[in-house]
């Protein structure tokens, strides 16, 4: 029960109505003439049938579900990594020794049924937690275990790199408009049916009695099998706009198509401004993960044609050159793969530059003050922009082979995603050459003498010597010296020449070349 909440007047346009069902999660708003009687109420369905959808989506809540079981043991055999396999069963064996069931859920048993790889484990409880976590805290004293109380969330991090995500099964409400969610606990069925998609919302018994029994109340086995997105019911995209993004990704990443329906749900959402709705901070995640997505191209572009992209930003749009650029980034990121691993992938703040390269600076900055992480990386980039935007204005109709010491002095004060982005935008050009070949091997480059080396020949430390080792580098780069004793030869005919000022590098270079031909 609550005691402060909205009402409104018969009076009342839509737009304020939407505004407290939807915004501020009013579940059911009274409606109260001018003499103060209660003379109705909306309800989020009202609304729903007010916009002209039928609530044909899927099941919905108020019908119960048909439970659809199998059991998925001899594929989780067949499937899981040996030590996956037997967490599960731990988990499953400890759940069940404390009375408790614990179930894999969402993202996990729809990547496990389409043969994808596990990344995270997302796990289920229905009962006490906090008993299970102690438990399971003994068993693995070194596990690094955040709890989250409230919100009946946790994370364990286990020594060999595994993260488990657990949930109690729950059921959202609000205790009053904007309020943080008061969590519940709700049988499995109820928990899966607050989730996003049909074929995120399933689960599979961990628990030893039942263990790998499937229980899929939605229809999402079925689903899976056909190749569609389809959301639980009509409000879906309503309670949470970011599952738009979420389909689309989906949508591309498992080669499914969205449903008929859900699509039309989804248009509905856009066309009535729920979408627009949404805060700039889970736009730019959801954008985020769009970029880190293996084919981010396809989605962006379909982002495009819906118009979700506007909801990003107004001006945010997919022109056809943008359709080559993004076929240059993914070639791009195979590049980066197949040369440096997946230790550190900055390549998707490159999908990020090349989708808002025709936005203002300042447009740009607002949009990465939303992202959540990384933003170090992104503000570099955003930093950068000015300068990348010149080089490659200064380099684009530059045809011959760019030296590396000149490659080398482009491309050492810039961000590695703002190097791929230079490489991306100048694809098959001298410039992107010189790219690749500075990540790869010029920046790696160093000579065999240093500073103490020169010194001990007697030139006192300074900026002259600085600039000397400076410039020897730069020739070592360009092979005009390659052992110790040549480069301690040009050093020396560096700083004898010239007066105090400096040296005249030409000069010299002439005569090295010349004396080494
Ligand atoms: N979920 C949801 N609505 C959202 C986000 C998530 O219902 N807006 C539910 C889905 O059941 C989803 C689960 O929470 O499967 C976990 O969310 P997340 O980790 O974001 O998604 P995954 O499905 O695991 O996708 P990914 O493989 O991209 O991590």
């Amino acid at each position: 029960m609550i005691s402060e909440f909205h009402t409104v007047q018969p009076s009342a346009s839509f737009k304020e109505v939407k505004s407290i069902v939807i915004d501020q999660k009013q579940r059911v708003l009274p409606v109260i003439d001018q003499k103060g009687n209660t003379v109705g109420v909306i309800t989020r369905t009202d609304l729903i049938q007010h916009l002209g959808v039928a609530d044909r989506a899927s099941s919905s809540p108020e019908k119960p579900a048909q439970l659809f079981e199998r059991s998925l043991s001899a594929l989780m055999e067949s499937r899981l990594p040996k030590d996956i396999l037997s967490l599960l069963k731990e988990l499953g064996e400890l759940a069940q020794s404390l009375n408790l069931s614990i179930y894999l859920v969402g993202g996990s048993v729809r990547d496990l049924i389409t043969l994808k790889p596990i990344k995270d484990l997302d796990l289920t409880l229905t009962g006490d937690m906090d008993e299970f976590i102690k438990a399971f805290a003994l068993k693995h004293p070194t596990a690094r275990v955040k709890n989250h109380p409230r919100f009946k969330t946790a994370t364990i991090d286990l020594d060999n790199g595994f993260r488990l995500d657990l949930s109690c099964a729950r059921l959202e409400y609000y205790e009053y408009p904007g309020a943080m969610p008061i969590v519940r606990h709700a049988s499995i069925r109820i928990d899966l049916q607050r989730r996003d998609f049909t074929i995120n919302a399933m689960a599979l018994s961990l628990n030893s009695e039942d263990y790998g029994r499937l229980l899929d109340f939605y229809r999402g086995y079925h689903d899976l099998k056909e190749g569609l997105i389809r959301v639980l019911h009509s409000l879906s995209f309503i309670e949470d706009p970011t599952r738009a993004f979420r389909a689309i990704r989906f949508e591309n990443r498992l080669g499914f198509t969205v449903s008929r329906m859900t699509e039309r749900l989804l248009e509905t959402a856009l066309k009535n401004g729920f979408i627009t709705n949404l805060s700039s901070r889970r736009v730019m995640a959801e954008i985020r993960r769009v970029c880190e997505e293996e084919e981010p191209g396809p989605i962006l572009k379909r982002l495009g044609e819906l118009g979700l992209l506007k909801c990003v930003h107004p001006k945010l749009r997919i022109i056809p050159k943008q359709i080559e650029r993004f076929r240059r980034v993914a070639r791009i990121k195979d590049w980066y793969r197949l040369t440096f691993g997946e230790k550190f992938s900055p390549v998707w703040l490159v999908w990020l530059l090349v989708l808002t390269d025709e936005l203002e600076e300042e447009e740009l900055a607002d949009l990465v003050e939303n992202l959540d992480s990384g933003q170090k990386v992104a503000r570099v980039a955003i930093e950068e922009r000015k300068t990348l935007k010149s080089i490659l204005r200064q380099y684009q109709r530059i045809r011959e082979f760019i030296k590396p010491s000149e490659a080398d002095r482009i491309f050492s004060d810039l961000s590695w995603p703002g190097i791929l982005y230079l490489m991306a935008m100048s694809s098959g050009d001298p410039l992107s050459r010189a790219g690749a070949s500075y990540l790869t091997y010029y920046r790696l480059v160093k000579t065999n003498c240093d500073g103490k080396d020169l010194i001990k020949l007697g030139y006192h430390p300074g900026p002259r010597l600085h600039e000397a080792l400076i410039f020897l580098r730069e020739a070592k780069l360009d092979g005009l010296v390659n052992t110790l004793s040549e480069e301690l030869a040009l050093a020396q005919e560096l700083l004898k020449s010239g007066d105090s000022d400096g040296f005249d590098k030409n000069d010299v270079l002439r005569e090295t070349v010349d004396g080494r031909r």
